[in-house]
């Protein structure tokens, strides 16, 4: 009997010492598994003699019963304290300031922005939004934008070229936006009043080239637009897009086989200081290419030319961001370098809009 006293008053300390739901299990399986110190005694029973076993069997029988309850409250005791800690770590202080969210860590590349600027500038003027594919046919691309074959004009173009197909025809990556041109007085009755923002390739690179680079080309084409329409359009969107509120523009002849007359432009600007600021001083900077619609442009597109007339330009995105935003390095604008943008980017949620200021 002192023998079962002292197991008992053993597995109570040990019960009670346990200090982890695995460690009691532990314990359990000792006592009352199928070889544990209990059930060994149990097993004893059977060769007792009937005195013997009426005392020792109810004794046993005690002994099993009070480890199983002891075992199932510092089990519960156990598990309330896990739940606890648990609870206690896990709390959420919500006095905690707010953890940025996407909208506030992203960044708008300074392209897009400038492309969103465009659009909330021509938009406003009437005119909407019309796009090609990267990949042009030689035939879009040159031929019918009036580049005769062997021209000098292709050839100062940079082209990347792909394989020649079994048919003998020669795709390209377009190497300006103006085929959209062409694709788009296929597509549409006059008048037409559109812009054509996209990617362009040249195979160019330094730092104000990138092999990929991007334009934005504007057509308008009805029965009486002239010259003078486009310096207007072309001199509201500088003041707009610079956010000066008067621009001197300076039109100098130029060529282009797609128009004529051509006209190469250039704003005003200040270069004494550090930055180049745009609609001040007496320097000049060029932006734009533009011009008449040629003649034979219109025809190649099937409109008659003595019918319609309009006129087009063409400038490149990134070169009029580098201008507006102060970007030194062309290259730096497809490095994919997280800090850059922080630094160059612009807030996803400030959407330019001409009440709402384009870039504030
Ligand atoms: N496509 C010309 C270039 O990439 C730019 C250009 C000039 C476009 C005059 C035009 C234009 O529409 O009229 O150099």
């Amino acid at each position: 009997m002192s023998d079962l006293n002292t197991l008992e008053t053993d597995l109570i300390a040990a019960i009670e010492n346990a200090d982890s739901e695995t460690g009691l299990e532990e314990i359990r399986v000792a006592a009352l598994g199928k070889k544990g110190s209990i059930s060994e005694q149990m097993k004893t029973l059977g060769k007792m003699s009937p005195e013997e076993r009426k005392t020792m069997g109810p004794a046993l029988n005690g002994l099993k019963a009070k480890i199983t309850d002891a075992i199932a409250a510092r089990k519960a005791v156990l598990e309330e304290s896990a739940l606890e800690a648990r609870l206690a770590n896990e709390t959420v202080d919500v006095t905690l300031p707010l953890r940025p969210s996407p909208a506030e860590t992203g960044r708008i590349h300074p392209v897009s922005q400038v492309i969103d600027e465009l659009t909330a500038i021509f938009a406003d003027m009437g005119f909407s939004i019309a796009e090609g594919p990267d990949i042009e046919t030689d035939e879009l691309n040159f031929t019918s934008l009036n580049f005769p074959e062997g021209h000098p004009a292709r050839e100062m173009h940079d082209t990347f070229f792909f394989n020649e197909k079994e048919d003998g025809e020669r795709l390209l990556l377009r190497t300006h936006t103006s085929p959209v041109q062409i694709r788009t007085m296929r597509d549409q009755e006059p008048p037409i009043r559109v812009i054509i923002p996209g990617r362009t390739y040249r195979c160019d690179s330094d730092q104000t080239h990138t092999p990929m680079f991007h334009q934005v080309e504007g057509l308008v084409i009805d029965k009486e637009s002239h010259f003078g329409h486009l310096k207007w359009i072309l001199e509201e969107f500088c003041k707009a897009f610079f956010e000066v509120d008067d621009i001197k523009m300076r039109f100098r002849p130029s060529f282009f086989p797609f128009t004529e007359p051509s006209m190469e432009v250039d704003i005003q600007c200040d270069r004494s200081g550090a930055e180049v600021k745009i609609g001040e001083g007496a320097d000049w900077l060029e932006i734009l290419g533009c011009g008449m619609v040629h003649p034979n442009v219109i025809r190649n597109c099937g409109l008659d030319p003595d019918v319609y007339q309009g006129f087009a330009w063409g400038m490149g995105i990134d070169r009029i961001a580098m201008l507006k935003y102060g970007m030194p390095d062309l290259r730096a604008f497809f490095d994919a370098d997280v800090r850059w943008i922080q630094h160059y980017g612009f807030r996803p949620l400030d959407l330019p809009t001409l009440f709402g200021g384009l870039s504030s």
